[in-house]
């Protein structure tokens, strides 16, 4: 009967998991699927032996301490080599981004303020230093408005200059500390006038919070 590696949780947290794979002599983990991107840290010298799908073979040399990495959606079964020797290695999986997923939560949060007209609901997204700089002004930043009660205001401004305002198909993504939001805004102002353009916010973040939103429309011409 084949022998089964042994696998040690060292660490898992909401980024990371830990696992040192200890293997007999012949020893293998058995066919498995990786979900995660992976490092594998040799914890010895050794060689593996890799069966991969379409009963193709391989042969895998282990350096102590030198590190390899790998993408998600690896698939194999992994065998100490040796008959002689056990083997072992660390992999450190990245599992998944808790804080990417609160950010994108907030630009969706906020998106869902401005469609509600809430004002409240759209500060409780914004930072304690929080700035937003509009899509038009006359700095090279668009109007700048700098700290909390100057963009309530802003905010404010912008429901009155549009008694009718929709922010629709949007989309979130979220990259370290900076966020990207794509929408259509389609408004109608105070004198009647119709909008309808493609824009975008840049976002930093402060923690879970958003600390400058950065926006830009498109100037239909
Ligand atoms: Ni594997």
């Amino acid at each position: 009967m084949t022998e089964t590696a042994k696998p040690v949780v060292h660490l898992e947290d909401d980024r990371f998991k830990v696992t040192e794979w200890r293997f007999a002599p012949g020893a293998e983990t058995g066919w498995h699927r990786h979900e995660h991107d992976y490092v594998i840290v040799p914890l010895t010298d050794g060689t593996l032996r890799l069966d991969l799908p379409g009963d193709q073979q391989a042969e895998a040399r282990l350096t102590q301490g030198v590190p390899y990495s790998r993408r998600v959606g690896v698939e194999h079964n992994v065998i100490n080599g040796s008959t002689t020797a056990p083997l072992s290695f660390l992999e450190v999986e990245v599992v998944d981004d808790a804080q990417a997923h609160r950010r994108k939560a907030t630009m969706e949060r906020l998106m869902a303020a401005f469609n509600a007209r809430d004002l409240e609901g759209l500060m409780a997204c914004m930072s304690a230093h929080c700035a937003f700089h509009a899509a038009a002004g006359p700095e090279a930043e668009g109007t700048i408005h700098r700290g909390p009660d100057a963009v309530r205001a802003a905010y404010a401004a912008i429901f009155d200059a549009f008694p009718q305002a929709a922010w629709t198909e949007g989309a979130h993504v979220v990259m370290g500390d900076t966020g990207l939001s794509t929408w259509r805004f389609r408004g109608t102002t105070r004198e009647g006038g119709a909008i309808d353009v493609r824009g975008c916010d840049v976002f930093a973040f402060d923690g879970d919070l958003i600390a400058l939103k950065d926006s830009y429309r498109k100037a239909r011409g």
